[in-house]
């Protein structure tokens, strides 16, 4: 397990990551977004997850890194029907994040054919480090399995929680095969299993896990399988951050424990 490694030297993996989906906007609308990204870099958290598809987060990020550019991988995406509308968004996150994305992500494998060319090509100078894709859909599970299948993507980003397992039939066993990094987006369920919160007493046995919430329990739930790489776990709350960022580190569960998780999460 030790061995995971997603191919970006500037973080180590598994991690907890952030993502941007509705909530950075929403930080900004309480004027906290600058805070909200403060403290993910203070408190450990090193991948951000953005997309030119929420709204304004590309650029309330770029705005907010101004001078922590370096200590964070960007994740973006190309989301656009034609290559040129691709083109005219990459140059943006180019621009938005100081001359390199990290990561370059086809959202929700949108025109992806006459996408992938183009981001080799900005991977080839520079502009780009690697290269994935994204879907939310099990429905587009066989879509993205042959896009998986050329070997020309390095990571895909895949829902997986303990509500939404699809991803164990095919996604997981065939990144792992070809060593493609994983990210895992709605780890919380898009916040339905924050509602579910079992006793204290059911989470005692995780304790052990250095868990202390059910939050923490449902990140670590989706870590601990060794194919994954990175939790997107998205909050507007800069005091969630650290419960959060704590749960991406090991000792990771064994299969009881995401049994239990599972039981708890599915019990209601
Ligand atoms: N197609 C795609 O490429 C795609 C699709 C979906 C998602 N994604 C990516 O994956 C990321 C994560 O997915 P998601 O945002 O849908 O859902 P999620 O991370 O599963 O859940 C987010 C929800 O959990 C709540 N939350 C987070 N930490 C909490 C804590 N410590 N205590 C209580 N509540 C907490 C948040 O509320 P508060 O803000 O109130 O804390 C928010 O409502 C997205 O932001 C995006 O970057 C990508």
């Amino acid at each position: 397990m030790e061995n995971r490694n997603l191919g970006l030297s500037q973080i180590s993996v598994p991690v907890v990551g952030l993502g941007t989906w509705r909530r950075l906007e929403a930080a900004a609308a309480a004027g906290r977004h600058r805070e909200l990204i403060d403290t993910a870099i203070a408190v450990g958290i090193r991948l951000v997850d953005t997309s030119p598809m929420y709204g304004g987060a590309e650029r309330l990020l770029a705005e907010t890194l101004d001078g922590t550019r370096d200590k964070v991988v960007v994740a973006d995406k190309v989301w656009a029907p034609s290559l040129e509308e691709g083109v005219a968004q990459l140059g943006r996150a180019v621009d938005f994040y100081g001359g390199r994305v990290d990561l370059m992500q086809i959202h929700n494998l949108v025109a992806w054919r006459a996408h992938l060319p183009m981001l080799e090509a900005a991977r080839d100078q520079g502009l780009v480090g690697l290269i994935g894709a994204t879907h939310y859909s099990a429905a587009a599970f066989p879509d993205l399995a042959e896009l998986m299948a050329t070997g020309r993507i390095h990571t895909v980003q895949v829902p997986y929680n303990p509500m939404q397992r699809e991803v164990e039939q095919t996604i997981l066993p065939l990144a792992d095969e070809l060593g493609l990094g994983v990210l895992l987006m709605r780890p919380l369920g898009e916040g339905t299993l924050v509602r579910r919160r079992p006793s204290p007493a059911a989470l005692a046995p995780l304790r052990p896990f250095g868990v202390t919430s059910w939050v923490q329990a449902l990140i670590k739930w989706g870590l601990s399988d060794p194919r994954v790489h990175v939790s997107l776990a998205a909050t507007a709350h800069p005091e969630r951050l650290p419960e959060n960022a704590a749960a991406g580190s090991p000792p990771w569960f064994g299969p009881e424990e995401r049994a239990l998780v599972l039981r708890l999460a599915t019990a209601h």
